[in-house]
Formats: structure tokens, sequence, C-alpha cells
């Protein structure tokens, strides 16, 4: 059996793999391009996208919105004729603007979640950029799709779902993951019938993706076998030669075992996914204290200087327990015992460094 080809709206990718954008600094040009000149679609993460830029200490802002254009031309340099675009976190400081600057440079799709994209189709327009919301339940596809039938009478091209087996942040609280992964096939089924409505409604087809915990060719055709029509891999393709982050990052994925990878408490509220270090220690061990500080409370891990990633309503640096960017730079800026190291639940699976198309030849081969 063949793997089917995914189409949203006029684009068609020949294999029905997304890669997970992940951030900061992990899926950059070089990764999204080189899965996107497989066959599949590669997603750059706009977190901090500007950091390796000389000006980004000065002007993280201004830097990362310039640097949103250059990593799209550099993938593209790597995939010409391939689709590549941008993962947009709906909490992130002048979401708009990032978005803007997306559509600006030629993203063939956004996938924006962390938060619900309400305005995205006001943002994107007529553009030709195709949009996806990141769903985790019925009830937040019913919010986004319902609103943007109602305000801008339009749906979304694409939807992705991610499950609570992914890496970096979780749409779930974390004493529901237990329960969630246990009900998933059952919430896809329903949002995948949720979304044939609007599929009669538009009349076009609106391909559901899902996200979390997928590694193999049978993961791939379990999610195809309930409706699906492709899926998005993250954690896996952080085992490649391409993948943007540095050696000293991947080979704590080589390093780690089953029993390393555990939820913990990210400073925006949702719980997150990652590999145990000395970082998640000092977290575990003082979070109950910072909780039990009486208000107002002192961070954890005494922040430096801000570099406005997060919406001013979300982060307040003089209480925040600790900076989420200073955490995710320092894993790829090779202090990684301080650095918060998202993962999946399979990053204990990556014993080597491969290459993309190893990858996709694996789970592309015919059976
Ligand atoms: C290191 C890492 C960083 C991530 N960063 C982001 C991000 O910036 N924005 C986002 O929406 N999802 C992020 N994710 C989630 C992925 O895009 C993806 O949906 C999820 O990890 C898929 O599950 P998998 O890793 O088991 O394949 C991240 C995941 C990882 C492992």
């Amino acid at each position: 059996m063949k793997l089917p080809e995914l189409k949203i709206g006029d684009l068609t990718a020949r294999v029905p793999i997304i890669q997970g954008g992940m951030g900061i600094g992990i899926s950059l040009h070089k990764l999204a391009g080189n899965v996107a000149a497989q066959g599949g679609i590669g997603i750059l993460s706009t977190a901090q996208i500007g950091f390796q830029e000389e000006n980004f200490r000065r002007a993280p802002v201004k830097t990362n919105l310039k640097a949103i254009q250059t990593q799209l031309d550099k993938a593209r340099a790597i995939a010409k004729e391939g689709i590549l675009g941008f993962n947009v976190m709906v909490a992130c400081f002048r979401y708009d603007d990032v978005v803007k600057h997306c559509v600006e440079a030629g993203a063939d799709v956004i996938i924006s979640g962390a938060g619900l994209p309400m305005n995205l189709p006001e943002l994107v327009g007529n553009a030709k950029t195709k949009i996806a919301p990141i769903v985790s339940s019925v009830k937040a596809t019913k919010i986004i799709l319902r609103n943007w039938a109602k305000k801008y009478n339009r749906t979304a091209d694409f939807i992705v779902i991610e499950g609570p087996e992914g890496g970096g942040h979780l749409g779930f609280k974390a004493n529901q993951i237990e329960e969630a992964i246990l009900g998933m096939d059952d919430e896809i089924i329903q949002i995948i019938a949720h979304v044939k409505e609007y599929e009669e409604k538009f009349n076009i087809s609106i391909p559901v993706i899902f996200a979390g915990g997928v590694w193999n060719r049978s993961d791939i055709a379990h999610y195809l076998s309930l409706g699906c029509s492709g899926v998005q891999m993250a954690t896996r393709f952080i085992g490649t030669v391409e993948c943007d982050a540095p050696d000293d990052f991947k080979d704590r994925f080589i390093q780690a075992n089953e029993n390393d990878i555990h939820l913990t408490t990210s400073p925006v509220g949702l719980p997150g996914r990652a590999i145990d270090n000395k970082f998640t220690e000092i977290i575990k061990n003082g979070l109950a204290d910072y909780k039990a500080q009486d208000a107002p409370k002192t961070p954890l891990i005494p922040i430096a200087s801000c570099l406005n990633c997060l919406q001013t309503k979300l982060c307040d640096r003089k209480t925040i327990p600790y900076c989420i960017s200073e955490a995710l730079l320092n894993s790829v800026e090779h202090n990684t015992d301080m650095g918060l190291l998202f993962s999946g639940t399979n990053g204990y699976r990556i014993n080597e460094i491969t290459t993309v198309k190893a990858i996709f030849d694996e789970l592309t081969a015919s059976f």
C-alpha cells in the first residue's frame, strides 16, 4: 500500500506528513527545507526565529520579524517546489505582526495554536497562504470554526489535532493527560465528524491532520484509518543531521531513556513535556515554594532581560517563575543542563542521528 497524497486546496504534498514546528531554533530552514524537498510539508517555528542574528539581544522583535523572510528564503533554496510554512503561537508577542510577516514572506501555510487563533483569517486576508488552527478537543474545534464562519464567512484550509503525547506545550491540564491518551481516538473521530459539517457548508475539503506520538508507518496507518488525511511529526525529526538544533541538544535525546521524559510546568501555565535535567529538577523542587509565596511572587530563576516573547498579559517578568525564552535558548546555545528540552513521549526512541531522507524512505516504503 502506498501513502496517499495530502491535498490542501490547490497544494498537493506527495507525502501526507507535516513536520511540526519546533521552537526555539529546532525547526528552521534546514529541517523544514529538507522535509519539503522529500515531499512533506516543512514548518519553521517563528518562536525567536532570529535568535542567531547579530542584533537579536538588542532588538529581538524587529530581528525576529526580519528573520521570517530570511529563513523562508533559505528553506526555499533547499526545496524549490516544496511546501513550506510557519508555526505561529497565538500566545506570542505581536502575534498579528508575526502572522502578517509570514504571509508577506510567501508562506504556503500557517499553523497556529497555543491559544485560539480567532483572528487568523483576518490577518491572512485573501492571500494564498493556507491556514490551520491547532486543536486538542472537539470543543475548541467548534469554537474556532463557528467563530470563523460567523465573523469571516470562511473556514479552515486544514486542521491540526494535537494529542497528549506530543512535545512542547500541551493543550491539556496535567491531570487530564492519562485520560486524554485513552480517549484521543474517539475525540479525533468526533472532530472529523464536526469538520464534515463545515466541508458541506463551504463545499470544500478540509483535511484533518493528527499530531502527537506518531513515529512509524503503523502509527500513520492508524490515524489514516480513523479518517485523518495525514500526520504531523516533530520529535522524530530531531534525530536528523538536518535538524537545526546543535549536536549537544540531539545528544540529550540519544542518551535519554523512557523514564527520563516527564511533564513539566511552563510559565504560561500550560504543561509541557521535556527531558529531565538540572533545569526541570530546579523547577520541580522550587515550584511548591514558588506557589506558596505571597503575592507579589519572585521568579524561581532570576530573569536578566526580557526578550518579548509572550503577550504582555501572559507574562509579568517580575513575578513569572522563569523565562521560557531563556530556558529554550539555553537548550540550543550549549547550556543543555539549564535548558528546557521539549520532547514528545517518543524522544527516547532516537538512538542515532539519521537523515530526513532515510526517515521518509522508511515511512513511505510500499508494502
Ligand atoms: C522540541 C519541540 C518544540 C516544539 N515547539 C513548538 C512550538 O514552538 N509551537 C507549537 O505549536 N508546537 C511545538 N511543538 C509541538 C510539535 O509541533 C508537534 O505538534 C508535536 O510535538 C508532535 O508530536 P511528536 O513530537 O510526538 O511527533 C514542539 C515540539 C517539540 C518536540
